[in-house]
């Protein structure tokens, strides 16, 4: 496997078990928007599966092909569109299952063909071992992945933020969630978040957990007070910090 494929947009990261794992990271782009989205390969048994794969298709193809793997999952972090918008053409071409929290399914009437509701129990793709979260805050039911040593975030964190809340109780529960994941996190995890803001994507979850002003709060008044404060754009999906 190539490490670097710069050409393609693809950069792969060695994700932990002696090189077993990896994440492809591929930089995703529509318009002005630029998202993240993760191929999580195990070389063991050359299955993959892929975290909120969004508008460039050509692009998990290539890493498909670079990695000589099957596609065997989809994980969704929530129902965004700008971090769903391949699920339903994956699933298709693979008929491979769709995995999304229960409660974003309930919330968002998200439908993709072989969708598989879940809640916070974990389970194995070869030898990658799936430990959903649930942190809901930006919606009611996103979901981080806990995947090894590294998590995948969607937009509930950033490096640098966290995703919007659209009102009191929404950053109410984000600090809850945030809270949850300082207490669960090793300081070597690597994050993978849905969009960077300046930092790329697999940074150590000790670097954010100095460095991130969201994850420097006491209570969830203050928490709530800073992230709900004017100025933010709470109507755009894809606003964040
Ligand atoms: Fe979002």
């Amino acid at each position: 496997m190539k490490f670097e494929d710069l050409e393609r947009g693809i950069h792969y990261i060695d994700a932990g078990f002696r090189g077993v794992i990896q994440v492809a990271v591929l930089r995703m782009t529509y318009v002005s928007m630029v998202n993240y989205t993760y191929l999580v390969v195990d070389n063991i048994t050359n299955q993959s599966v892929i975290v909120d794969p969004a508008w460039n298709m050509e692009k998990v193809d290539h890493a498909l092909e670079d990695t000589g793997t099957k596609l065997s999952g989809i994980l969704l972090t929530h129902a965004h569109p700008d971090h769903t918008d391949l699920a339903r053409p994956l699933a298709e071409k693979y008929h491979c299952p769709v995995w999304m929290s229960n409660e974003e399914i309930m919330d968002s009437g998200f439908y993709a063909p072989h969708l598989v509701g879940i809640d916070s129990r974990p389970w194995s793709v070869g030898q990658i071992q799936i430990q959903p979260i649930l942190t809901p805050g930006h919606t009611p039911g996103g979901m981080c992945y806990h995947i090894g040593d590294n998590l995948f975030t969607g937009d509930t964190l950033f490096a640098e933020g966290c995703g919007l809340c659209s009102d009191m109780e929404a950053a109410h529960e984000m600090y809850e969630s945030l809270e949850h994941l300082k207490s669960r996190l090793k300081p070597d995890t690597l994050i993978f978040p849905g969009h960077s803001y300046g930092r790329q994507p697999g940074q150590k979850f000790s670097q954010v957990l100095r460095d991130n002003i969201y994850l420097q709060f006491k209570n969830k008044h203050d928490f709530t007070a800073y992230r709900l404060r004017k100025g933010q754009n709470r109507l755009s999906f894809f606003d964040f910090r």
